[in-house]
């Protein structure tokens, strides 16, 4: 048995014993998606942890807002992230004073967060969204101005997905270096040219050029669910390498390319089954976010739950 299957074995049985839930991002590395309980997109865990009332303690395979959000959602459990240096950088893009500045500027328009936002900024929310769910919430609102932050790209997704309304980008220039760094798809369009039967499959977090050559626009757990049922064979996927990584593993038969090779989050990347074993059997460090921002960014992520199909 090798040592990260040793490993793995010994956070299975701790897991066991403590009845905990472990929960993991598409992004994270293969030896932590095969032991964890549910693997998937922000929407997905965010589901899941909505319905955690199970479990003795979450262990949160992902990044910063990630554990938040579930923390949010069980304020009465222990929600461990392995390392707390597992901090989403577009996160942190959004300082709550600047929401603030532009709800003054925009006085009628709703608020609509990407998950991938601090607790603070939560709080000054309508509702939150995630890739998955940008569109149809914005859709869904009877406001036709929308304050979006802090991904500028999923803006410009969301705003093509709904040209009635007006979306204002706050910051103006937030973004995911990872997916920044996939460019404008040039790369993508090369392998297009040697494999012509490929689906391009492109996450929303892309920049608008990228978008715009893309056969689909998804997010993470979208992406899988179309290459396990559609009939097509060979995918060029343009986001995290994780989730290249889960799609050989799970879906074989298919070939998956990535759009460009080495486009690692490196936040996603600080989770390792050595602090994931040290934070089951420590039960730290914990993410808790102060009641008074807890019970305020509580409602617009459930109203986001609720407006969910
Ligand atoms: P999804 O998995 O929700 O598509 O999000 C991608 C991402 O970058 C999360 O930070
Ligand atoms: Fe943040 Fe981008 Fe990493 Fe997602 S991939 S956690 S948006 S830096």
């Amino acid at each position: 048995m090798t040592e990260a299957s040793d490993l793995q074995r010994k956070i299975l049985e701790l897991k066991e014993e403590k009845g905990a839930l472990l929960l993991a991002h598409n992004y994270q590395v293969p030896e932590i998606q095969e032991i964890a309980d549910y693997v998937g997109d922000s929407l997905g865990l965010c589901m899941k942890a909505a319905r955690a009332e199970d479990a003795g303690l979450i262990v949160f395979c992902g990044v910063d807002f990630m554990a938040e959000t579930a923390s949010i959602l069980n304020p009465d459990k222990k929600v461990v992230l392995p390392t707390l240096s597992a901090r989403c950088p577009m996160a942190a893009m959004l300082p709550v004073r600047v929401l603030r500045e532009a709800k003054e500027a925009h006085p009628g328009a709703a608020v609509v967060l990407y998950v991938n936002t601090l607790a603070e900024a939560k709080a000054e929310a309508d509702v939150l969204c995630t890739s998955a769910n940008a569109a149809e919430i914005i859709r869904k609102l009877d406001e036709e101005t929308v304050l979006f932050g802090p991904d500028r790209n999923l803006a410009f997704f969301a705003s093509r997905m709904n040209p009635e309304k007006t979306i204002i980008p706050v910051p103006a220039d937030g973004f995911c270096n990872v997916h920044r760094f996939l460019g404008d798809g040039a790369e993508a369009m090369e392998l297009k040219k040697r494999y012509p039967d490929a689906e391009l499959l492109v996450h929303p977090e892309c920049e608008p050029e990228f978008q715009l050559k893309a056969d689909h626009i998804f997010s993470t757990g979208q992406m899988y669910r179309h290459c396990a049922e559609s009939d097509t064979k060979v995918f060029i996927i343009a986001t995290e390498v994780g989730l290249v990584d889960r799609l050989r593993r799970e879906i074989p038969g298919k070939t998956f390319l990535p759009a460009r090779k080495y486009a690692e989050c490196a936040a996603m990347k600080r989770i390792t089954l050595e602090n994931t074993y040290e934070a089951l059997r420590r039960e730290e460090p914990v993410v808790r976010v102060p009641e008074e921002i807890a019970e305020r960014a509580r409602a617009p992520i459930e109203r986001m739950l609720e407006m969910t199909r």
